[in-house]
């Protein structure tokens, strides 16, 4: 079937931290397709990336950073729709402040952004998109902070939903299933693995990064104008089977 959703932003002002790379970038060349003005981060200082960023605006940040969140929020005078994108997953997570470190990116980084932004979309009556993942629902004992920062997310979906609800701030996240971007290479590399995620997913492939933008296009669109606390899988079926 021809892909027939198209969404209009024109106007729009669309925050997409770690629009640098993969998912992020994906959904930030989403919005620009659909008229919205889109502000990517990304972790390098001088922004020189593989990617074409035409029609994007490149900051540095690192979303440990509260100081730099709050200079990406002041130079942001307006915000329709924040994508809480930036993300780590790490090796070595059994060790503290390694645990500690991927919470802080994922799940405390994504609440704090949110935070700062929140004068502008109480001011649009904007929306904000969390990046959830197989890993809030499922164990996966190679990395227990990030399952931990990732069922977090889901969590603080449904918390801040009900919170900003009255101020007509929508909060909803997606779930990606298995998706090749850098962050998976070593898992798409290595065969065992590789084959365990294909044998789970009913639709017998890894996503591409592009498959995850349309239904947050969705999400912070009038068509989804009732729809708040809500986290969607987008997995090929993996969350439905056992
Ligand atoms: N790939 C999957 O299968 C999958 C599945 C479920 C959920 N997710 C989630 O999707 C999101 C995007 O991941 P991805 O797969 O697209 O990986 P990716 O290509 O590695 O992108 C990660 C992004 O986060 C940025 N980032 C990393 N650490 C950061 C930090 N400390 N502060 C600020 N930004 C930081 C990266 O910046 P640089 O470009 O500068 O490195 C990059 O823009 C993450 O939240 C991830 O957990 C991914």
């Amino acid at each position: 079937m021809a892909n027939s959703a198209r969404f209009d932003f024109s106007g729009a002002n669309v925050l997409v931290t770690g629009g640098s790379n993969g998912i992020g970038y994906a959904i930030a060349a989403a919005f620009r397709d659909a008229g919205a003005r889109v502000t990517i981060t990304g972790t390098r200082a001088d922004g020189d990336y593989e990617s074409d960023f035409s029609g994007l605006t490149y900051r540095a940040l690192d979303m440990r950073d509260a100081a730099g969140i709050a200079a990406v929020t002041a130079a942001l005078p307006k915000l329709d729709v924040l994508v809480n994108c930036a993300g780590q997953a790490r090796f070595n997570e059994y060790e503290p402040e390694v645990f500690e470190e991927t919470v802080a990116v994922n799940l405390t980084g994504s609440f704090r952004m949110a935070n700062a932004v929140l004068p502008q979309l109480k001011a649009s009556r904007g929306s904000v998109i969390n990046i959830a993942s197989m890993t809030s629902y499922f164990g996966m004992s190679l990395i227990p902070g990030y399952g931990a920062s990732k069922a977090g997310v889901l969590q603080m979906t449904k918390t801040l939903a009900e919170a900003w609800a009255s101020d007509g701030v929508r909060v909803n996240a997606i779930a990606p299933g298995w998706v090749e971007t850098n962050m998976t290479a070593p898992a798409q590399s290595n065969p065992e693995f590789d084959a365990k995620i294909i044998a789970h997913t009913p639709m017998k492939r890894w996503a591409k990064p592009a498959e995850m933008a349309g239904t947050v296009l969705f999400l912070c669109s009038d068509a989804a104008a009732f729809i708040t606390g809500v986290t969607v899988p987008i997995d090929g079926g993996f969350s439905a089977v056992m």
